[in-house]
């Protein structure tokens, strides 16, 4: 979500004159997109202005024009006033309400030198300014659906950074879609923090799921590949695991966080479902869509986590079987309730957890990809590759895939057989000239 919400500030300074940059010391406003999740994220912060600080010094030292620093995100939000007070070399603080502030946030800082600006406001005014004019650099597109979580999961802030669940109209969301689908985007990833929950209003003056949303998706013409991310199990509705069954563009990948596999950890982190019911859950998609393949989070060293509540978790990775996934030591965050739980887990335990738990998704990861090896995956082709007709596309998995002479092939669905299996990625080759779509 940082990242389109990146893109979308980017979308916004254009008209003040501003383009993007690659080289942080050539720029006359840097825009710090932050996160609050875990504490070395929120730490980066603080490391990273330091470093702007100087920058700014030396482009002054060269003649150049003063660096507006300005400070976005969860972090911004959730410690603005920190940020104010601890750094004093930033300009602009804005909360990720705000965002459609910013053009004239960022005239008047740049205008008064001297004026500091902290700034949150509430969302609904936000997406219309915020998506009136996007950019597109690709085939692929993210597109925000639904913010904020109501969940309350007891380790984690987005319910505070990203207040309550808020889901945008659907008719907003289409204009968005049918203007991407203009511009050549094929494949859309649908987000929200707790994307599942999503709930906007129809045309009709009732709330829509996520399902009917991407029905309504699916006959935009040239919107051939639909992702959505992040869901949580509870909301895992019947008709959205019908969608995976019944709507072709609707991706055979799903990422759905479970974080522990111990149903004693799962109480304590709020969770609200069981292992079993997720193991129930994970059949009844499956059953819908049999080449589904799944990614998830997990944290380990939650408060309290003992050996077994671990072993549990291992024991739920290994029966369920994941395609990718993304693995956390448990992180302590101001204000949330597991924070001053008692028996918090030692680093060095986590560490060992954490290892574990890595070497055995790693292992999964890639017997998921050379399982692949001789199977033909459709492949939206994206960018160009390291060399000449080389082309990277992407499989319905979300795996780069390598293919030569495929540079011709930008922005279109081809078959494409696998060949091999890399670090990051897999290499595959055309198998005919035949073009799908
Ligand atoms: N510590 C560690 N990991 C966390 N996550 C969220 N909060 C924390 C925390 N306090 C992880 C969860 C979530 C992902 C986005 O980040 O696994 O699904
Ligand atoms: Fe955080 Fe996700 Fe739980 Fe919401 S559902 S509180 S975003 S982990």
């Amino acid at each position: 979500m940082n990242v389109y919400d990146s893109e979308r500030m980017g979308d916004l300074l254009r008209p003040l004159g501003y383009e993007v940059s690659d080289h942080a010391a050539d720029a006359d406003l840097v825009l710090l997109n932050t996160c609050h999740i875990r504490e070395k994220a929120a730490e980066k912060v603080y490391s990273e202005i330091g470093r702007l600080k100087e920058m700014r010094e030396d482009r002054l030292a060269r003649g150049e024009g003063r660096m507006t620093i300005a400070v976005a995100g969860c972090v911004a939000q959730a410690e603005g006033q920190e940020i104010m007070h601890r750094a004093p070399a930033v300009d602009l603080v804005i909360g990720p309400q705000a965002y459609h502030q910013l053009p004239e946030l960022i005239a008047r800082t740049t205008r008064a030198k001297g004026e500091r600006l902290a700034a949150d406001f509430a969302p609904d005014a936000k997406f219309d300014a915020l998506t009136a004019d996007r950019e597109v650099t690709g085939p692929t597109a993210f597109l925000t659906v639904q913010e904020g979580c109501d969940k309350f999961c007891t380790f984690c802030v987005v319910p505070y950074t990203r207040g309550a669940e808020w889901s945008r109209p659907v008719a907003q969301i289409l204009d968005e879609a049918r203007g991407l689908a203009g511009k050549g985007v094929r494949e859309i990833t649908l987000l929200g923090q707790n994307v599942n929950a999503y709930n906007g209003l129809a045309p009709s003056g009732e709330p829509s799921t996520l399902a009917r949303l991407m029905y309504a998706l699916a006959e935009i013409p040239g919107i051939a590949r639909i992702r959505y991310t992040t869901s949580h199990p509870n909301d895992m509705g019947e008709d959205l695991i019908k969608a995976h069954r019944d709507l072709p563009q609707v991706m055979p990948y799903l990422h759905l966080p479970v974080q522990s596999g111990s149903d004693r950890i799962l109480r304590a982190m709020n969770r609200k479902h069981t292992r079993q019911a997720y193991f129930d859950l994970v059949d009844r998609i499956r059953d819908a869509r049999p080449d589904l393949a799944l990614s998830g989070d997990f944290i380990v060293g939650f408060p309290g986590e003992t050996d077994k509540d671990f072993e549990d978790t291992l024991d739920l990775v290994r029966r369920v079987g994941y395609a990718s996934a993304f693995w956390f030591k448990y992180s302590p965050r101001p204000g949330t309730p597991a924070a001053s739980m008692p028996k918090q887990v030692e680093d060095a335990v986590m560490d060992a957890r954490l290892n574990a738990l890595q070497s055995l998704l790693l292992d999964q990861q890639q017997a998921f990809k050379a399982g692949l090896v001789g199977k033909t995956l459709d492949v939206l082709f994206e960018k160009p590759g390291r060399h000449g007709s080389q082309a990277i596309g992407r499989s319905p998995y979300l795996q780069s895939v390598f293919v030569e002479d495929a540079a011709h092939l930008m922005g279109r669905i081809v078959p494409v057989r696998i060949e091999a299996v890399g670090a990051n990625s897999l290499q595959g080759a055309l198998i005919s000239n035949g073009v799908m779509a």
